[in-house]
């Protein structure tokens, strides 16, 4: 059996950092939190947990907290977050936010000190926009839809610049940017989206035209791994959808000579490492 693992499978760079991080700290010892969840996948919140990582979910549960290690999981925080955690001396703090995403934070406070009104083209519900609202001064506006940059009502004479969350469809960042070009004075645009996400796809999509089957890697509720598999499956009829190794066990894998392999942006290296073994290991 031929098996061709995605190089890009599984985290990308920020996260991986971010979960290699917590693990290093565990080693030191210590009371450690992490400020959210490090990562969206329960296999691995749960180990963290039992290895006594406590995730702590709001402003008020870390107002709670008087000493211990605090991690900045990859999405990064807001401005005021930082200033509460350096208010707090008997907590130390270990910063895990992905350097793309610090460099957001870095664009929008020098933009914003300049006395231009910042844009996030993203969503304003999610963790890493909220972190990069309270960097952006008290100007700035959230645009998700195309309909809300039509919408959208520049205050007069004022300049603008325009980000994007790493995770954004960059089709839709440049429609959006095109929208707002024609309503604004003076816009300037950083496209600040991580391209992790596209190498992932775009090798997923190579291995996939070459191999008798396919095993995407993920969680059941993971929308970039559904979207991996649909890929996928365009291109190899016998792709497969599995959470863990315990899914392909009972699975025929007769006639198959040669294998690929890719996984979502949570699935951690092991369960991607035991797939590998599983299906190196069997007779077929
Ligand atoms: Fe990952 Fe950082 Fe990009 S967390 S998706 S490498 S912005």
């Amino acid at each position: 059996m031929k098996v061709i693992t995605a190089k890009s499978a599984g985290f990308c760079f920020g996260v991986k950092k971010a979960v290699d991080t917590v693990y290093e700290e565990i080693e030191k010892g210590g009371r450690i939190y992490t400020y959210g969840e490090i990562i969206h996948n329960e296999l691995v919140v749960e180990d963290l947990e039992k290895k006594g990582v406590t995730v702590l979910n709001s402003v008020e549960e870390l107002n709670e907290i008087e000493e211990g290690t605090v991690i900045i999981r990859s999405h990064g925080v807001s401005k005021d977050i930082y200033e509460l955690l350096e208010e707090k001396k008997g907590i130390r703090v270990v910063d895990a936010t992905c350097p793309f995403v610090l460099k957001i934070h870095k664009i929008v406070s020098e933009e914003s000190k300049k006395g231009r009104h910042i844009i996030i083209v993203g969503s304003s519900d999610h963790p890493e926009v909220k972190g990069i609202i309270g960097f952006a001064g008290d100007s700035v506006s959230c645009i998700q839809t195309e309909k809300e940059a039509e919408e959208f009502l520049p205050e007069s004479g004022k300049s603008v610049s325009v980000v994007a969350q790493t995770t954004f469809n960059l089709h839709k960042f440049n429609n959006i940017v095109e929208i707002l070009k024609k309503k604004c004075y003076d816009v300037h645009t950083v496209n600040t989206i991580c391209n992790a996400t596209e190498q992932r796809q775009t090798e997923a999509l190579e291995i996939a035209s070459q191999v008798d089957a396919m095993v995407v890697i993920g969680g059941k509720n993971s929308s970039n791994t559904r979207k991996l598999y649909e890929i996928c499956s365009e291109r190899c009829a016998d792709t497969r959808f599995i959470q863990t190794v315990d899914d392909l066990v009972n699975e025929s894998l007769k006639g198959v000579k040669c294998i690929g392999i890719t996984a979502g942006a949570s699935t951690p290296n092991y369960i991607i490492e035991e797939v590998q073994k599983h299906v190196r290991g069997t007779d077929f």
